[in-house]
């Protein structure tokens, strides 16, 4: 066990109890598809899931979308005989398309479709948290919150959340039914959402997990140009422009200002990063990605981690 208990946090309204930081499941669902993260060794995905779990972490963030239900399958298969389950959350709306590619539909029969597929990969009577992951097509998010609404009726998911969703569409599908929890994208890298988005969430009591809060591994201190350079063609990350100039420089400038105060605590910089996120009020906990085992132990001190207004200033110093 994790020498002290990892902090827990009512997830909004919801009723669930969650530790301030989640298992992201994204990365162990493989390079084989449009998102993918390169190769990834299965038995090291549930290594890490139940390091994750010992270490008490109480929920797991997946998708159908990862590996087009590989990562639902592992988070199944390293729930087998775990006696106390952690939450598992899950979405849906992106379906494979040729090549791999994503498609996207929030269609009803689509919906339901999906939600009895992942009941089914993740080996669970009811899916704890069933999200929208994007709001697209945009003219069928209605449709497609009704469908969540409907499968929350019928006792097949528990409660029900959104993701990358703006203001105006949360408001559109709140009159269809409340939105329960919301799952943006932030970081000290992704700023955008505390500007409407986040102020909104804490007026209306949604529950936030936010994603990507070590910006996908840029923030780890283990990303470095040599590891971008030779990083597979099937890891997403090697188009994406965070890992690219003119961002990088400015992205690993941040990283040294990180490492610094990480020392200071004596912890490393994705746990500072992580520990940034969650300094929000409206941030209710943080997923955080892990795909080796190894990887789990030295984020957790992010959950109980209180960043000084010293260490703030020199984080964001120049950060934007
Ligand atoms: N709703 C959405 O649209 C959406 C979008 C993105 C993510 N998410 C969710 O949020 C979760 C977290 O986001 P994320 O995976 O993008 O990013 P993240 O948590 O910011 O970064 C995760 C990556 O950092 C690296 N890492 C983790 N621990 C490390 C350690 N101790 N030392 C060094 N490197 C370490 C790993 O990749 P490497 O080892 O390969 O560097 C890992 O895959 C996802 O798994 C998913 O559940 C949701």
């Amino acid at each position: 066990m994790y020498q002290t208990a990892l902090k827990k946090t009512p997830l909004g309204e919801t009723g669930l109890e969650i530790t301030r930081v989640g298992f992201g499941a994204w990365a162990i669902g493989g390079g084989d598809w449009e998102f993918g993260w390169g190769p990834q060794d299965d038995e090291e995905s549930i290594a890490a899931i139940h390091r994750g779990l010992e270490q008490g972490i109480n929920w797991i963030d997946t998708a159908a979308a990862y590996g087009f239900g590989r990562s639902e399958q592992m988070v199944g298969r390293a729930l087998q005989g775990v006696v106390e389950r952690p939450y598992v959350f899950t979405k849906c709306s992106l379906l494979p398309g040729p090549g791999r590619i994503v498609e996207h539909s929030l269609k009803r029969d689509s919906v339901l479709r999906e939600a009895s597929a992942s009941l089914e990969r993740l080996g669970v009577d009811a899916i704890d948290l069933y999200q929208i992951h994007w709001p697209i097509p945009v003219e069928d998010i209605e449709e497609g919150w009704a469908a969540l609404a409907e499968l929350k009726e019928q006792g097949l998911v528990r409660h029900i959340g959104v993701s990358n969703f703006d203001v105006d569409q949360l408001r559109q599908v709140q009159q269809i039914a409340p939105v329960e929890t919301l799952q943006p994208q932030y970081s000290l890298i992704e700023r955008d959402i505390e500007q409407e988005l986040l102020p909104f969430a804490l007026e209306q009591r949604i529950g936030v997990i936010v994603y990507s809060p070590m910006g996908s591994g840029m923030l780890t201190g283990k990303m470095t140009r040599a590891r971008i350079e030779q990083m597979s063609d099937s890891d997403w990350r090697k188009r994406d422009a965070r890992f690219q100039e003119p961002r990088l420089s400015k992205n690993l400038d941040l990283v040294d200002r990180l490492t610094a105060v990480a020392e200071r605590h004596d912890t490393i910089p994705g746990a500072v990063a992580v520990a940034w996120a969650l300094r929000h009020q409206a941030v209710d906990a943080a997923i955080v990605g892990f795909r080796r085992p190894d990887q789990v132990d030295p984020i957790l001190p992010a959950a109980g981690l209180e960043l000084t207004d010293e260490d703030l200033i020199e984080i964001e110093g120049s950060a934007r």
